[in-house]
């Protein structure tokens, strides 16, 4: 079975956590696109829900299918976001970023009652850090904050390459607010709750792919259907 269903398969799990009047955050990614497709196909259907997305290519998405669609600003609180992730383990702390979104997804989840991640079994692991942690940077002054990210994460026994993210035409990624993106090849996160708050002490971070305890339920498609991993 090709990762792509066993992503559906987890998509079509995470239905069932939606319901009718609801406000929903919609993530960003591979899983999260076949997500937004399915709430397209029940929103045709006559399911009333309103979305704020967390990218512009999500908004894209959710609009070509005709999902109402709002912001944070109108609907401050939310009750449900449902996202992919890149890599998570028993805690159910997360990896995120990996499609360049992971600032608006952390807004978005944490101003939702409940955030649901639909992944496919591969993202599942003992210790974080083989996908490379994600951190956001404002470009002023990026050299400065990439040596203190090095500095903060040698305190805590990793290191590794940081890595300023490009896009496909060699330059600079630029996210949906403007930032630079450094992903960090630490291999093993060894303490992911100190990595996370001594990179939010940095002033040049804007945030980093890390989500701890924000996600309650992790749910998980494989060849057999999906599962779910609960907080
Ligand atoms: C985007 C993300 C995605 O959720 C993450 O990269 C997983 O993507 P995919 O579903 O394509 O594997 O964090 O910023």
């Amino acid at each position: 079975m090709s990762a792509d269903d066993k992503k559906k398969n987890a998509c079509v799990l995470a239905m069932e956590y939606v319901k009718p009047d609801m406000k929903l955050g919609l993530g960003t990614g591979s899983t999260a696109n076949i997500f937004i497709e399915l709430v397209g196909e029940q929103v045709n259907q006559g399911l009333d829900v309103v979305c704020v997305p967390t990218s512009v290519a999500s908004h894209d998405l959710a609009h070509s299918l005709g999902i109402a669609l709002t912001t944070l600003e109108q609907c401050p609180q939310l009750d449900l976001t449902v996202d992919g992730a890149d890599e998570f383990d028993d805690e159910l702390i997360l990896i995120k970023g990996g499609g360049g979104a992971l600032l608006r997804e952390k807004i978005v989840a944490k101003a939702s009652h409940t955030m649901v991640v639909i992944t496919d079994d591969s993202k599942h692991v003992d210790v974080l850090g083989k996908f490379p942690l994600p951190v956001e940077v404002i470009p002023f002054g990026e050299a400065s904050t990439v040596i203190a990210i090095e500095q903060v994460a040698g305190q805590l026994g990793m290191k590794g390459r940081i890595e300023l993210r490009k896009s496909d035409d060699g330059t600079p990624f630029i996210t949906d607010s403007g930032n630079h993106i450094y992903d960090c090849h630490f291999e093993a996160l060894k303490s992911p709750r100190q990595l996370a708050a001594a990179l939010n002490a940095i002033p040049g971070v804007v945030e980093h792919g890390l989500f701890i305890d924000i996600a309650s339920v992790v749910l998980i498609g494989n060849s057999d259907g999906a599962y779910k991993l609960q907080r």
